[in-house]
């Protein structure tokens, strides 16, 4: 009896922070160093906000899958974005415009899986949300209910702004996205830095001044001046999130597969800093294992039943 209420006893200490706590000191000690225990609470878009009232930068990378999303969930990064960019690195289309609902919403409902501490926003894709805004509302509300996401990214400003009211009167946090916006590259024709000429800067300023009175509580910029980025960050209250838009911003973004060094060298705009290099690192892998199975040095009798 005394042996059974031991047995409950230690059980019960498994179950319990204190051990969990111990474990991530012990034998995750890249984890803890990334994350304190008081980081371990769920990400939230208040969160985010008292962040960068406090000058705190945030973290935010790309995941589709529900591996990658763990790996970078466990690093302690603070935020996940599903971002639509799955239509270049996943699906392997030129531009983000092939993505359907469906598939940001079989992304998402993966990515959300392996997550328990960042927040997860989805990209909208492209055509759900530049018409009708009660189609918007209906495409934002099948993610958020079939994904388990956390809020969701539109990109535009003035143009969508019926959308993103809508879709916030609903409840679901909405994130902003201004500069070079991927979606309407057609218009663009390039890929080139956005707004370096006073025009097309003003009126990123007012979108994005538009956006967070809308109630938006964040902003991507993407691929514009630094001096740009920084001017938004310091009028805005709401957190702003770089990709290419210089170190004054409140956080940074990146697609996870350039970062990781798995795509293509040849891929290497300015802003792109690869932490690792994936592509060779798999490729070696990948060429050691056709050897070793040519060479029937794979399995070995250890490995086999
Ligand atoms: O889809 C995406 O990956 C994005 C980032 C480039 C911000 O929107």
């Amino acid at each position: 009896m005394r042996f059974w209420n031991l047995r409950v006893v230690f059980y019960n200490y498994l179950q319990s922070n204190t051990f969990n706590f111990y474990l991530c000191s012990v034998f995750k000690p890249n984890l803890m160093s990334a994350a304190n225990l008081e980081d371990y609470r769920k990400v939230t878009t208040h969160r985010l906000f008292e962040m960068k009232q406090r000058g705190e930068k945030i973290s935010m990378l790309t995941a589709y899958d529900y591996t990658m999303a763990n790996i970078l969930d466990l690093s302690g990064i603070d935020v996940i974005l599903v971002g639509d960019s799955a239509s270049n690195v996943m699906a392997g289309n030129i531009t983000t415009l092939p993505m359907t609902l469906d598939q940001m919403i079989y992304h998402g409902t993966s990515v959300v899986k392996g997550v328990k501490r960042a927040l997860v926003v989805v990209d909208m894709p492209f055509g759900t949300y530049q018409g009708n805004s009660k189609e918007a509302l209906a495409c934002a509300i099948r993610i958020m209910k079939e994904t388990g996401a956390d809020c969701l990214k539109l990109e535009g400003g003035e143009e969508i702004i019926e959308s993103v009211t809508r879709i916030l009167s609903a409840g679901i946090p909405v994130m902003g996205h201004l500069g070079l916006t991927p979606q309407s590259i057609n218009k663009f024709g390039t890929y080139n830095v956005r707004a370096r000429e006073e025009v097309e800067a003003n009126k990123l300023v007012a979108d994005a001044h538009l956006l967070e009175e809308a109630g938006c509580f964040g902003i991507t910029l993407e691929k514009i001046p630094a001096a740009l980025g920084t001017k938004v960050a310091k009028e805005l209250k709401i957190p702003i999130i770089g990709i290419g838009a210089g170190g004054g911003v409140d956080g940074q973004v990146l697609v996870v597969h350039d970062m990781m060094g798995m795509t293509s060298k040849g891929f290497s705009p300015r802003f792109l800093r690869r932490y690792s290099d994936l592509n060779s690192i798999m490729t070696n892998a990948c060429q050691q294992y056709i050897k070793d199975v040519k060479s029937c040095d794979f399995p070995n009798e250890a490995e086999q039943y």
